[in-house]
């Protein structure tokens, strides 16, 4: 598996079995067993309480729960606290927990068609990628990976990612030699080779200090985790590149949702789904917040011609769709709604 390191593999298997002997005391029951009628859904999230993304998904919790008079409910643990995205996914896969929160990133890994969803520039707009998450074009895609034990049941905007550094970016070339982290994909560091920098793969617990020591040069993110993570403080110029609007997919695992009755698991299915819209509106809210609390933190915003950046990274769209005909038909309907 592509950016798997060898320490963090065993860290990683301690931490599953740890956690799927304690699932197990809990419930009492063994993964094995057929037809689940009631139980508590355990989701792993990254980052904050206050996220679009935990509350969105929380008050889906609120709604299934309801629905099922009280049988299911979900319980999200944040910040990280069960693993970065690639260890979580891993608990998914040994039926450890059954959901996440994933960046499509992290996905790309098992099924490479995801890189679609991850190209740069490939939305216009928070109103093209909502409509394209919520109509029903991605369902092929979501449903690919069944076969590695995870499915994706909803898509969730994380914004625009843009890069930030000590200094301002405004030009491909200001990235010349620069470090900056970007996530674990193969699509995510050849887009930064592209953009003019060089892309460095690494979890997001890492990157503050990774900066601090000079490790690195800098960051791309949205500004909720870009201020949520404080990576301000050591990357004080916030450079509006707008490169690339990745989602965040919420991940079930698949044998569990199978052992659930056909009406549960539509319902869970529906309830996911309409998140999506509610999401988005959640983002919307929470961005501006996040620019206040970065103007106050002192940070410079730097508005930036985004043309040079998207012809340079076009070349990234030709690779993509070149092995796949499968990508090439999605890439082209996702082009198409941005009309
Ligand atoms: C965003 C995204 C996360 C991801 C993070 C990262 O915040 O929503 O899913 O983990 O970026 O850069 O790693």
């Amino acid at each position: 598996m592509l950016f798997f390191r060898r320490e963090e593999m065993k860290k990683r298997k301690l931490l599953l079995l740890g956690f799927t002997a304690l699932t197990l005391l809990f419930t009492g029951c063994s993964p094995k067993e057929e037809q689940i009628n009631s139980g508590t859904i355990r989701i792993a999230y990254n980052q904050a309480t206050t996220h679009p993304h935990y509350q969105a998904l929380y008050k889906a919790g609120e709604k299934f729960e309801k629905a099922t008079d009280g049988r299911f409910k979900f319980l999200i643990y944040p910040n990280e606290v069960l693993g970065d995205q690639r260890a979580t996914l891993e608990l998914i896969q040994n039926g450890a927990l059954q959901m996440a929160i994933v960046n499509n990133a992290i996905i790309e890994n098992y099924n490479k068609d995801f890189s679609v969803l991850g190209l740069p520039y490939i939305f216009d707009s928070q109103e093209h990628q909502e409509k394209v998450f919520v109509s029903g074009i991605l369902e092929p895609l979501f449903e690919s990976t069944k076969k590695e034990g995870f499915e994706v049941m909803a898509a969730y905007t994380a914004g625009s990612r843009n890069v930030y550094m000590e200094k301002p970016v405004e030009k491909p070339q200001d990235l010349d030699g620069a470090k900056i982290r970007v996530m674990e994909s193969p699509t995510m560091v050849a887009m930064m080779k592209y953009m003019g920098g060089i892309g460095t793969p690494m979890s997001q617990g890492e990157v503050y200090t990774a900066i601090q020591q000079g490790v690195l040069d800098g960051g791309e993110n949205n500004e909720i985790t870009y201020v949520d993570l404080k990576h301000y403080e050591v990357a004080p110029y916030f450079s509006r590149t707008q490169h690339v609007m990745i989602p965040d997919l919420v991940i079930g695992e698949s044998a569990y949702l199978e052992k659930m009755s056909e009406s549960d698991q539509k319902l869970l299915r529906e309830i996911l789904k309409e998140s999506v819209t509610e999401e988005f509106d959640l983002w919307n809210k929470q961005i501006e917040i996040a620019k206040k609390t970065a103007e106050e933190q002192g940070v410079t915003f730097v508005d930036v011609n985004i043309k040079p950046f998207q012809n340079n990274c076009l070349q990234l769209h030709e690779e993509a769709m070149k092995d796949s005909p499968f990508v090439k038909k999605l890439y082209k309907e996702i082009r198409e709604m941005a009309e």
